[in-house]
């Protein structure tokens, strides 16, 4: 049976421009190998430059004309120089994060064959993080209160057991098709309402899968192993602010940010999800070429993954390591190679695969 993709694609600002376009010129590729799928790519100019243009990040019809979509394949958000970073990020990216109910954060770090990771031996890890991205600490309950030497500001940590749950059983889920193994990060020792509500929740979604092998880590020490002996861990669940420290702990000891991907999941079929690397626009090299792809084409794998093509996603990495580990490399992780060679050698490999 056929399948057929609706893309919205949203390259925004900087290399996204320069990585989106490779990482869709791949999953054509892929498409016609597997001769079953098929991808079409509808594109977005919502970006730094259209906000120059229209005072806003986006039409105010603009999530009306994304939620048709299958999914959304976004680059980088932000160009200081042209718009303040709160203004883009809160005017595009979190928007669609937060009105499509993308509840669910998963960003995988791996090993990648022939990139050297800032550990000086690191034992071969694959690990994934889920990261609770919807409430958490980061919550607009709180406020500030007085001025000067007795200023005050409170924040309050919101912590539900509807999302707690979710992102669990998320995390589960993934569990049971990797190494059946999954770790909580808590901090019940000193955080003493949310993080013991947090280990509660756990313990009773953990009983309830007696297939995976469970674990609970207090986040200082979990951010230690994570550099320690980062092979020891599976899937790893956290709020939103513990998830976000792990997981670029991870993209840090993949070895550039420029491979690490990420997806923002809808979990109620409401929306559709958002698929993004973890780096921004990297204004410092942009123009050059150079911006590496793999962030971007590791995040176009999450896609095929999450469209229930996961054999295709596996080609797909597989590939990717196959050419880094040839030395197929972008200067950020130590070669001389270009945006473009490295995608068209990508992109030579699988059509000599099918
Ligand atoms: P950044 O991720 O853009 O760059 C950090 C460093 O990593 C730079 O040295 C850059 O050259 C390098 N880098 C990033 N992506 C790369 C790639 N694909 N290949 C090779 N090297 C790469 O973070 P920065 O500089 O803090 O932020 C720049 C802009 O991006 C800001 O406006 C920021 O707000 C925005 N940003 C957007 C994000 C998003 O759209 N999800 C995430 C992070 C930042
Ligand atoms: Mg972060």
């Amino acid at each position: 049976m056929m399948k057929h993709l609706n893309i919205a694609s949203i390259p925004g600002d900087g290399v996204g421009k320069e990585v989106v376009p490779e990482a869709e010129r791949v999953l054509k590729t892929i498409a016609k190998i597997h001769g079953g799928l098929s991808f079409t790519f509808t594109h977005f100019p919502y970006s730094c430059e259209y906000y120059l243009e229209h005072g806003e990040m986006m039409p105010e019809n603009g999530l009306d004309q994304l939620k048709p979509f299958d999914a959304l394949f976004l680059g980088a958000v932000g160009n200081q120089e042209l718009v303040p970073d709160h203004i883009s990020l809160w005017g595009l990216l979190i928007k669609i994060r937060r009105e499509f109910e993308q509840v669910i954060n998963i960003r995988p770090a791996k090993q990648i064959k022939g990139v050297e990771s800032p550990l000086a031996n690191p034992n071969e890890f694959d690990l994934l993080v889920v990261r609770e991205n919807s409430e958490g600490e980061y919550s607009s309950v709180g406020g500030t209160l007085y001025k000067g030497e007795d200023e005050i500001a409170i924040q309050n940590g919101v912590f539900s057991r509807k999302a707690s749950e979710r992102a669990m059983r998320y995390a589960f889920d993934l569990a049971r098709k990797r190494n059946k193994h999954v770790t909580s990060a808590t901090k019940s020792n000193g955080i003493v309402y949310s993080m013991p509500f947090w280990d509660k929740v756990f313990q009773e979604v953990a009983s309830e899968h007696p297939d995976i092998d469970t674990e609970s880590q207090h986040i200082d020490a979990l951010a230690a192993f994570f550099v320690t002996a980062p092979e020891k861990f599976d899937v790893i669940v956290g709020s939103n602010l513990f998830g976000d420290i792990l997981t670029d702990i991870g993209a840090g000891i993949m070895g550039s940010i420029g491979i690490a991907p990420a997806a923002n999941i809808n979990v109620n079929g409401k929306y559709p999800s958002m698929f993004e690397p973890v780096h921004g626009s990297a204004p410092d090299i942009v123009g050059k070429r150079v911006a590496n792809p793999i962030g971007q084409l590791w995040t176009a794998k999450m896609m095929l993954d999450h469209f229930g093509e996961e054999e295709l996603g596996k080609v797909l990495l597989d590939t990717i390591e196959n050419i880094t580990s040839d030395g197929f490399l972008t200067p950020d992780i130590g070669g001389k190679h270009s945006t473009k060679q490295v995608t068209d050698e990508l992109i030579k490999r699988l059509k000599a695969q099918s």
